[in-house]
């Protein structure tokens, strides 16, 4: 943080707002109406949303003096890994809508310093593509790649072999996500970010996904393959095929359009997910098995029960289910229930360092970062992503110090109050 402060010295101003507030303002002006709605948006009537901030507010740091925290350290080992800050970002699919090579300027600045991008299965570039490039800036840089767990087994094993490839230091499996929430700011406008041909990128390589289609093409599903396809359709499928890579693709979606889209719609997800499908994920890859999204503490228990690497506590940045628990309350719920037996980590609503600290300091070990990070791209691409998570970490650093802690394994929930109003 005394780099931040040195600048401000000698009048070179941060290039991103160094508070939430008016970072997600200028984000929103420097965004179309469409992305906006969907990157800001949350479930319903955002209780949600709103329940992440009162949980995170309804814990108060009661900071120690005199205690010497001249040196500090903020690193943490995760899954064999040192990073320099208990920090990750947290997956965000169809980033194309924000920028263009979204998950490339994501990565590339989770590269340069030190933190993991969580690639989303959503992703706007292939995982291929995001760690050549995350290598160019930083050889090995830690990635983790989030599955959403198709109905095609095939392709979730084709998915987990090109993650392992990629030298993923784990997979993310995303369980709040089976269907999309219910989103009135999407749905107002109309919009859905795959129908705008985002989100796509990790399935036109993939020789699984291929193979599924060829299979469509050959013996088309007469009911579903209109002779007319609607002007927004025909609008979809254009888009798609434009922003996706891969003459394949645009060859396909130029000859069998149905087919093409019907297909991703198809296969993306799997809403008859179970827990014995967990169960038998352990036999079918060699990463860290982390499961996002969990809120209960009985869920939080079976996952331990099956000897999952880890979860992360998150209600998807309130987006999925309206009226759910803050992430915070859950936090609390799942680590007197599974704490020390699993890596906890938690997301949805944390925007700074004093943030950050609570997590922690209630039993987490890292916070993943999603919207903030999305603003930092909308506004100055990968710097602007590098710079708000520098931003965050040096608050942390900042308020560590302040409340008279040195390392944040010793933070514990004596650092905090809970308060009664
Ligand atoms: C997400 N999130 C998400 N999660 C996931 O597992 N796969 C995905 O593809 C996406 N996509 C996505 C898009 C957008 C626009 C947002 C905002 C979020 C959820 C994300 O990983 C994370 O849980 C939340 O963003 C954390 O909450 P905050 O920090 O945004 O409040």
């Amino acid at each position: 943080q005394n780099a931040i402060y040195r600048a401000g010295i000698a009048d070179a101003r941060p290039t991103v707002p160094t508070d939430f507030g008016e970072l997600e303002r200028r984000a929103r002006q420097a965004m179309s109406p469409k992305a906006w709605a969907y990157i800001a948006g949350g479930a319903g009537e955002g209780a949600t949303m709103r329940a992440n901030r009162r949980a995170l507010d309804r814990w108060a740091i009661v900071p120690r003096v005199l205690r010497d925290t001249s040196q500090r350290s903020l690193s943490i080992e995760l899954f064999g890994q040192t990073l320099p800050a208990p920090l990750l970002l947290s997956p965000v699919g169809a980033g194309g809508l924000v920028a263009r090579n979204a998950d490339i300027a994501i990565g590339k600045a989770a590269a340069s310093l030190g933190l993991p991008y969580i690639l989303s299965n959503q992703g706007s570039s292939a995982m291929e593509d995001v760690t050549t490039a995350m290598d160019t800036v930083a050889a090995g840089a830690p990635r983790w790649f989030q599955l959403y767990w198709s109905v095609d087994e095939g392709l979730v094993d084709s998915f987990l072999r090109r993650a392992e490839a990629t030298g993923a230091s784990a997979v993310a499996v995303t369980l709040d996500t089976t269907m999309l929430g219910w989103r009135p700011q999407d749905l107002n406008l109309g919009s859905l970010p795959f129908a705008q041909g985002e989100g796509i990128a990790q399935y036109t390589g993939d020789p699984r996904f291929r193979a599924i289609v060829d299979e469509k093409v050959a013996n088309p599903d007469p009911e579903a393959e209109s002779p007319k396809p609607s002007l927004g359709a025909i609008k979809t499928l254009v888009s798609i095929a434009r922003n996706a890579p891969g003459a394949w693709w645009r060859n396909l979606v130029d000859k069998h359009p149905r087919a093409a889209v019907e297909t991703f719609l198809e296969i993306y997800s799997r809403p008859s997910l179970s827990w014995t499908d967990i169960a038998g994920l352990r036999a079918r890859t060699s990463l860290p098995i982390v499961l996002k999204g969990i809120l209960h503490p009985d869920d939080a228990r079976q996952a331990v029960g099956l000897g999952v690497d880890g979860i992360i506590v998150s209600n998807h940045g309130g987006r999925q289910v309206d009226g759910s628990i803050g992430s915070i309350d859950a936090l609390v719920d799942v680590v007197d229930a599974v704490g020390g037996q699993t890596k906890i980590l938690v997301d949805s609503g944390i925007r700074t360092g004093a943030d950050v600290f609570k997590a922690l300091a209630l039993g987490a070990d890292a916070a993943c970062i999603g919207r903030p990070h999305m603003y930092g791209l909308a506004l100055r691409g990968q710097a602007g992503v590098a710079e708000v998570m520098a931003n965050i970490t040096a608050e942390l650093d900042l308020t560590m110090g302040l409340s008279g802690h040195t390392d944040v394994a010793s933070l514990d929930r004596g650092a905090l109050s809970k308060l009664d109003y």
